[in-house]
């Protein structure tokens, strides 16, 4: 017999998920259906049908030529991608209905790491982490300087990502493997709640590329913080990420978890279609 919903007493045990339970469950970035359209009077669109959703903890790569969109996608979860249609949550954020304030929230929430690690050369490895706490610092930190609390915490990143022997040198006295752990220090000294990393590596030789991967696989992991990453050594993606989206001309062509891929079934991301122009 079918138990009467209708009359289940108050008291009965019910299986309720906490809000910590909940948020974990839920993803941090949840993008579906999305369209870019750089220039709306050509029909063919940058991204087109795009679904994307980033959970705490995990690392996700984004693989595709060169012109796939992989770029465009991660700029469209900051509010920086000409989006046509779909929507793009991020850390609770509307982000296509933000106002300006709003966007500058969300941007500060979200750390950057790029494949040139665009530090500040001259600056010491210190000053460029602790760049990353300029938006909480505010203008009268900038003429005075940042609290030693904000210097401590640059310096217990510095160690963490390894070069805290580095922390006085000129940034543009590093190797390139070096600069990028500051630019991941920096983009920790954010505190953010989502971090996207594009191409991060391609400018490393491979034991370097592996272990500044591997760090970034460690902070998704230690600190519950996404990841998003792209790349164009499949091999590498496979190694470091949970899960793998591959574009196409701006398609969707693959998505799954990385033990479920193998080079070969994601090699067909790398053929040419029909429509390719270039
Ligand atoms: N600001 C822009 N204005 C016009 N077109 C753009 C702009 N940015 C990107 N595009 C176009 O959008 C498409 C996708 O570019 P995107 O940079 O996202 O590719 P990608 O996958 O990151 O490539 P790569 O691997 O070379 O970095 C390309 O055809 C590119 O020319
Ligand atoms: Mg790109």
């Amino acid at each position: 017999m079918r138990p009467n919903t209708t009359t289940v007493p108050s008291s009965e045990p019910r299986e309720l998920l906490n809000t910590a339970q909940l948020r974990s469950a839920l993803p941090l970035v949840s993008v579906r259906g999305l369209q870019v359209s750089y220039d709306p009077k050509k029909p063919v669109k940058v991204l087109d049908g795009v679904d994307l959703d980033l959970f705490r903890g995990e690392v996700v790569s984004l693989l595709g030529a060169s012109g796939s969109g992989k770029s465009t996608l991660m700029k469209s979860l900051t509010g920086f991608a000409p989006v046509s249609a779909g929507t793009v949550r991020v850390a609770g954020h509307d982000v296509l209905n933000l106002r300006r304030g709003e966007l500058r929230q969300l941007r500060s929430e979200v750390g950057q790491v790029f494949q040139q690690f665009n530090l500040i050369p001259r600056l010491s490895v210190l000053s460029n982490v602790l760049t990353g706490a300029l938006h909480e610092a505010g203008a009268i930190n900038l003429v005075g300087g940042f609290s030693s609390a904000h210097r401590r915490y640059a310096m217990e990143l510095l160690d963490r990502v390894g070069i805290a022997h580095k922390a006085r040198d000129q940034a543009r006295s590093l190797s390139g493997g070096q600069q990028q752990r500051v630019a991941i220090a920096r983009a920790l000294m954010q505190r953010p709640r989502l971090i996207l990393a594009d191409e991060p590596v391609a400018s490393l030789d491979p034991k370097l590329a592996d272990s500044v991967l591997q760090l970034l696989r460690d902070i998704a992991v230690q600190d519950g913080i996404p990841v998003l990453v792209s790349l164009h050594v499949v091999p590498m993606a496979l190694a470091h990420s949970d899960r793998i989206v591959g574009l196409r001309q701006g398609k969707m062509l693959v998505s799954g978890a990385s033990d479920q891929l193998t080079a070969e079934s994601l090699s067909g991301i790398y053929e040419q279609g029909d429509d390719d122009g270039n």
